[in-house]
């Protein structure tokens, strides 16, 4: 396995397995990488002829210097992980690499039709922005065949599809599904963050999520979230920053269960943001 830092010797790799006619498979990363990361990373191995992995703690798309700060990296660890599961080359660029100081200093600006107005978006403003800034760079870059996004960052994928519609990339968005814990606790590289307490606590988030699947379709949209929220609510440390019962294409709130539905959850488990969802239909 390769690790590159800099645009110039990224082109160079992806210019040679292109002209020696591989398929190029791409997982972009954050870094800090779990068993989540490692089925996304693995799925790209088998189905590609090289595996791309970005690792890049990417500012933008931090409305919370704080949180940004507090972003667990460590990236000696995560070569070790993708090189045991045969990813073949791995980009770790400086944030002055990838951006001119002009893009860090300003609001990058793009139409998502109404997708990005609730929840994660109406809660950090400026996110989506941010994750398609840094997502269209990378796509330029790495020209995959097929890219990787995990299910749990749902309203994240939606706008990735989004994306390579309307900029009309020839690239094939491979949704994966959530790898949880045995617990039931979502993967997540915020988990590092969790004491041991506090993760006791987390589990309930996944547990009462589908305990509400139960309740469906005898239970009206509203009534599941108000039951949901309380529930979650009621357990200390854990506090429901928006739970939203939402169409799985339109993103906006159902008032019944006609459409496809998915149920989109943030909580706060102490200062450590976690997100979650759950397919109603
Ligand atoms: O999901 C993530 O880890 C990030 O939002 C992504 C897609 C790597 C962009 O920075």
């Amino acid at each position: 396995m390769k690790t590159v830092h800099t645009k110039a010797e990224l082109t160079a790799d992806i210019e040679r397995f292109k002209s020696e006619g591989k398929t190029i498979g791409f997982v972009p990363t954050m870094g800090a990488l779990h068993a989540g990361h490692i089925e996304l990373v693995s799925r790209c191995v088998r189905e590609n002829d090289v595996c791309v992995v970005s690792v890049f703690v990417n500012p933008t798309q931090f409305n919370n210097p704080d949180d940004l700060k507090k972003y667990p990296r460590d990236v000696e660890r995560d070569k070790a992980l993708l090189e045991g599961v045969g990813c073949k080359l791995v980009f770790t660029p400086e944030p002055n690499e990838v951006y001119s100081q002009t893009e860090l200093n300003t609001q990058f600006d793009f139409d998502f039709g109404g997708l990005d107005k609730v929840m994660e978006g109406k809660f950090r403003p400026g996110h989506f922005n941010g994750v398609v800034q840094i997502v269209e760079k990378l796509f330029k870059l790495v020209q995959p065949n097929k890219a990787y996004f995990g299910e749990k960052d749902f309203q994240q994928l939606s706008i990735i599809h989004r994306m390579v519609d309307i900029m009309k990339f020839d690239v094939e968005i491979i949704d994966c599904p959530i790898v949880r814990e045995e617990s039931g606790l979502a993967m997540s590289s915020r988990n590092e963050r969790l004491t041991s307490e506090q993760r006791k606590k987390a589990i309930e988030i996944s547990k009462v999520l589908f305990e509400s699947r139960n309740f469906v379709p005898e239970m009206n949209p509203e009534s599941l979230k108000a039951f949901v929220i309380d529930k979650i609510n009621q357990i200390d440390v854990l506090e429901v920053e928006y739970f939203e019962i939402v169409d799985t294409t339109t993103l906006q709130a159902v008032n019944n269960w006609e459409t496809s539905t998915v149920g989109c959850i943030t909580v706060y488990c102490g200062e450590v943001r976690l997100i979650d969802n759950i397919r109603y239909k």
